[in-house]
């Protein structure tokens, strides 16, 4: 067992962190290749206008469509904000880097941090249930879609039942590990790739928007 729990949190952590960075890298790397292969699309891009629709994007309900749905908007950007800075600053998370690296790395209290966790498995929960009864949704819902939306919420799911202590503390904990580092790698191979794909969406809406048509594309 303490063989298992040693290579979750040690040689996994790795082969997860790389397989992300890389996996990203090319993907971004061929993306580019891709759009230089239309001629049209690069000398198009302004700075500013990339820089403009971004930002309007990443505001809360900075752009129409968010504001046409505000319950789903709202409850996204929650969504967002608690699942990226939770791994980032879970105090079990902090330790482990400590131990590992010997970087001190500030860290969320854990209540806070807990409530944070709630919030990324409710709103998943709506998520889910809306893929399922939402018509529109359903549609254009494959079975892949649903296995990516429980891979995102599972790390989440077993960090809750892990700190709270419920059920046994070694089998959920590696349970952690294992989804959070599939978790991880799954986002250069799966739409989860909206992550870094987005922000070359709005430039070069922006831009095709902003520069082009003078119009905002928010
Ligand atoms: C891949 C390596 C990972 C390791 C070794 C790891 C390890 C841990 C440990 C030891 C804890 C503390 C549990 C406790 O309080 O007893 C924890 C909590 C937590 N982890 Fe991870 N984790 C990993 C990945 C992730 C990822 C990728 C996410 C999110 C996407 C995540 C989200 C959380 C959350 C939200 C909690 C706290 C839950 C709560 O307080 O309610 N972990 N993790
Ligand atoms: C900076 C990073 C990110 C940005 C800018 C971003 C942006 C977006 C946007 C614009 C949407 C669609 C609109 C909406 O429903 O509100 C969306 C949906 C979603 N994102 Fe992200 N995202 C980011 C990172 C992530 C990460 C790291 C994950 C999980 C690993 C994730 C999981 C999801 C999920 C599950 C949905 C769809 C929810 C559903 O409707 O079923 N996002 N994201």
């Amino acid at each position: 067992m303490s063989t298992m729990v040693n290579f979750v949190s040690g040689p996994l952590v790795w082969i997860a962190l790389v397989t992300f960075v890389v996996g990203t890298v090319v993907r971004i790397v061929l993306m580019i290749r891709t759009i230089k292969l239309d001629k049209t699309v690069l000398p198009a891009m302004t700075v500013k206008h990339s820089l403009r629709s971004i930002f309007f994007w990443t505001l809360p309900y900075g752009s129409r469509s968010m504001r046409t749905r505000p319950f789903f908007s709202g409850l996204s950007y929650l969504f967002h904000l608690c699942l990226l800075a939770l791994p980032l600053t879970v105090m079990g998370h902090a330790v482990l880097w400590q131990q590992a690296w010997g970087i001190r790395w500030w860290s969320l209290p854990s209540g806070v941090a807990d409530v944070m966790t709630a919030v990324v498995i409710f709103a998943g929960g709506i998520f889910l249930l809306r893929r399922i009864m939402s018509p529109e949704v359903r549609n254009v819902n494959t079975w892949r879609d649903y296995v990516i939306l429980v891979i995102v919420l599972l790390p989440f799911v077993t960090g809750f039942i892990a700190y709270h202590q419920w059920l046994d503390y070694r089998t959920i904990i590696i349970l952690h590990m294992v989804s959070g580092a599939v978790w991880l790698m799954a986002i250069p191979f799966t739409w989860l790739q909206h992550m870094f794909m987005f922000f070359f969406s709005r430039a070069y809406m922006g831009s095709e928007f902003g520069a082009v048509r003078n119009a905002r594309d928010w």
